[in-house]
């Protein structure tokens, strides 16, 4: 066809296969696995919350990841542009624009919490947060995040630095600092498992893991998991659109996707597994919110030798963790800005930041200032979580599968997929092309109508 010819010259990208895993990854994995996850699935009733999300990723999610990967690779372009390439004069390239415009509102709220994990390393070291009283470890966390200045400069500290890393536009340095560190983190995340499980009580916080209790599922529930599943993955959004143009043309994007899934979800659960028995030996609630890793943690590390070593470094590793994924949002409106419009760098990153600042210290002063102000009857920090897991990840998603599944013609699809026929992997295009055509936008539809109470499943 004459769609299907449309070939864009290659332009610098990731330099080998382990860099392709290691940023793709890097975007994936952050304070969703430690703090967003184990949080939500308190919140959400547990195991039976865990089976769906799973679903969500692998029916949703990953195909969403793929057509990503696809449309960023095919127009070697970001976001917005990847669009107009591959359908030029057609109202699509908004899809891109709402990623850029989503990918805002995720900063406002997660440089906040990354302020909070900066913060922590430092109360760690001094050994502040070193206590064995859960009474005490809850009202630091509260004392803290209910200042007004210290969480509001960590905040700005957290925005500073990501913005030097893209100003200097160190991809390289990035690529190499993620894949060192993902191991350690993931080393030290099993260390924290063998704690928690060793903690009396523990069973209780394994069970609430694994015993699905499909009573407490409603399509609320079912919202929230398709939100988690679209956030933890960084997908409906642009960033992974963005990022597969950077893949070279010789990467299988199937593979890619599946070990980036396999690999972020396995954080995922020991997150949950170093937490909950913990949360339940120490008698917090699996409900606390956004505050149980801040909780949590210190009370695992604290009874064990070596504990305010071991608590320094876990923050360490979770900041760095976050700044795999800051970089991947802070990225999206400097790529939109500088590829699309003209503007230089250091005007984009600078203005990025600063928009960034100006808005997300709403979501900061929430837990003080700010903490009347509600909107539907949420305070400003769980209304842009909410906005942008429950509908602006999902929309932006549907619509990209849209494109994917039947804007972007089979032909040219399955030769992305098969790297020009190279591959052979006809079945497994045929599974993708299936569950990006019927499965994701069917489910996504349904899901988020059932959720708002549209209809009722
Ligand atoms: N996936 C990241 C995390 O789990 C967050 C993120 C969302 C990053 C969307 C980029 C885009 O922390």
């Amino acid at each position: 066809t004459e769609l299907g010819k449309k070939q864009f010259s290659p332009r610098e990208g990731f330099g080998s296969t382990l860099g392709v895993i290691a940023a793709t990854l890097g975007s994936a994995v952050g304070l969703g696995n430690i703090w967003k996850f184990p949080y939500i699935t308190g919140e959400n009733g547990g195991a039976a919350f865990i089976f769906i999300y799973f679903a969500c990723v692998c029916f949703i999610g990953l195909p969403v990841m793929i057509s990503e990967f696809v449309i960023g690779r095919r127009s070697n372009a970001a976001c917005v542009g990847a669009f107009k390439r591959l359908a030029p004069d057609t109202p699509w390239f908004f899809t891109g624009l709402s990623g850029v415009i989503c990918a805002f509102f995720i900063m406002f709220y997660y440089t906040s919490v990354a302020g909070w994990v900066f913060a922590y390393i430092f109360k760690a070291l001094s050994g502040s947060i070193v206590t064995s009283d859960p009474k005490v470890a809850e009202q630091v966390f509260t004392t803290f995040i209910s200042g007004i200045w210290s969480p509001l400069i960590w905040q700005w500290i957290v925005l500073f630095v990501t913005g030097t890393i893209i100003l200097a536009g160190v991809k390289n340095g990035i690529e190499r600092m993620t894949k060192t560190l993902l191991p350690i983190l993931f080393l030290l995340l099993i260390v924290c498992v063998v704690r928690a499980l060793t903690l009396p009580g523990a069973s209780e916080g394994v069970s609430f893991l694994f015993q699905p209790d499909f009573s407490k599922i409603t399509g609320v529930t079912i919202l929230a998991a398709m939100g988690l599943a679209f956030f933890k993955l960084s997908v409906g959004m642009g960033v992974m659109t963005t990022y597969g143009s950077y893949i070279g043309k010789g990467e299988s994007l199937i593979g890619t996707g599946i070990k980036v899934v396999l690999a972020d979800t396995m954080v995922s659960m020991l997150a949950g597994l170093a937490i909950f028995p913990a949360v339940f030996s120490f008698g917090f609630s699996p409900k606390d919110g956004p505050s149980l890793l801040f909780m949590t943690i210190p009370m695992v590390f604290n009874s064990m030798p070596f504990g305010q070593v071991f608590l320094s470094i876990f923050f360490i590793l979770a900041s760095i963790a976050s700044m795999g994924a800051m970089i991947s949002l802070y990225n999206a409106p400097v790529a939109y800005l500088t590829e699309e419009r003209g503007w230089s760098r250091g005007a984009a990153t600078i203005f990025t930041g600063v928009l960034m600042a100006a808005i997300g210290c709403t979501a900061t002063l929430s837990n003080s200032l700010l903490s009347d102000v509600t909107l539907f009857d949420m305070t400003l920090f769980n209304f842009y979580s909410y906005l942008t897991d429950n509908l602006m990840m999902p929309l932006t998603g549907l619509v990209i599968a849209l494109f994917a599944g039947w804007r972007l013609s089979r032909w040219e699809v399955s030769d992305e997929i098969s790297n020009g026929g190279s591959l052979n992997n006809k079945s497994a295009i045929g599974f993708y092309l299936f569950a990006i055509r019927y499965v994701a936008p069917i489910a996504i539809v349904i899901i988020i109508l059932n959720g708002l109470g549209f209809i009722k499943l």
